[in-house]
């Protein structure tokens, strides 16, 4: 059976028009524009395309769009009173923290900031733990939790191409509290039977050629091999390595796409869908906090 490529950014787009009816019919309807604004201190490179694409992404499809821009010297306290002012600024649904944050601010109690009605990278406490406590996907999908981007945007993709989630081994490489961790959740609510390696794991190879869905998310370019990959697998590559030769996953992608029964490319995977996500969380904010 040939290989599918599994055109994230299609399928980002696709859903990106959806979005696009929904939130004019917002605005036409209920007098409604979805705000959100991406907080980004200081001038890491990476962080500044990502902060620049999801303003893009969300003119594109009529979302109100604001980048806070501090320097890299902001203090905790500037932080929080930012993060406070957009908390109480009703024109403003969605508040993004863009990680990683310089070293001297303390990630956990800056995102314990955000009010978690407008946390739509889903990374507060309260977001994650009531995701946690939900028993099955429809659940979490009925209730008022933000579902962290990426992981959702993963989600969308094994739906979208009909990969068999339930009583499948879905092993994610990558313990991360934005993707790992609540990808992990995500599966289980799904039935998946799933394992989470990390750098401490041994043997990691003989648990990924065990998986039927494998997630890698550590960022290093090219660690998964074809020989860590079971014939016929799912494999989802999160990894976005800048390199000279340009960006890289961390799947060695032609060798393990012979093997594979679908993958995702790097650019073009998993990037697009996240922001797709984004905006899509941005909408669900603003139509809750209308009582919608
Ligand atoms: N840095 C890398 N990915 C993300 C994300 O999904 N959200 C935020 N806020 N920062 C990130």
């Amino acid at each position: 059976m040939a290989t599918k490529i599994i055109k994230g950014k299609e399928i980002a787009f696709h859903l990106r028009e959806e979005l696009k009816k929904k939130v004019s019919d917002l605005k036409t309807k209920k007098g409604i524009i979805p705000g959100l604004v991406t907080i980004l201190v200081g001038d890491d490179p990476a962080s500044k395309i990502y902060v620049r694409s999801k303003k893009k992404a969300c003119e594109e499809i009529g979302i109100y769009s604001e980048i806070c821009q501090l320097d890299a010297k902001t203090g905790e306290g500037e932080l929080l009173e930012r993060i406070r002012r957009f908390n109480n600024n009703p024109k403003i649904h969605g508040i993004l923290v863009q990680l990683p944050l310089p070293k001297h601010i303390r990630t956990e109690k800056m995102i314990e900031a955000i009010s978690p009605k407008k946390d739509v990278d889903g990374f507060h406490p309260l977001n994650m733990g009531k995701l946690l406590l939900k028993k099955t996907m429809a659940e979490i999908l009925r209730s008022e939790i933000f579902i962290p981007c990426t992981p959702y945007g993963i989600m969308e993709l094994l739906n979208f191409c009909g990969t068999p989630i339930k009583g499948a081994e879905a092993v994610i490489v990558g313990r991360s509290n934005i993707v790992g961790k609540p990808l992990a959740i995500l599966l289980l609510a799904e039935n998946a039977t799933v394992t989470i390696c990390h750098s401490q794991t041994k043997n990691l190879a003989e648990i990924t050629k065990k998986a039927d869905i494998l997630v890698s998310a550590v960022g290093k370019p090219e660690v998964i091999t074809a020989k860590m990959v079971k014939e016929g697998a799912v494999v989802i590559d999160v990894g976005m390595n800048r390199l000279e030769v340009g960006l890289v996953g961390d799947v060695k992608f032609d060798s393990v796409a012979k093997k594979a029964r679908a993958i995702t490319p790097v650019p073009g995977g998993v990037g697009p869908m996240t922001i797709s996500m984004l905006l899509v969380n941005t909408v669900k904010a603003a139509k809750w906090s209308a009582g919608l």
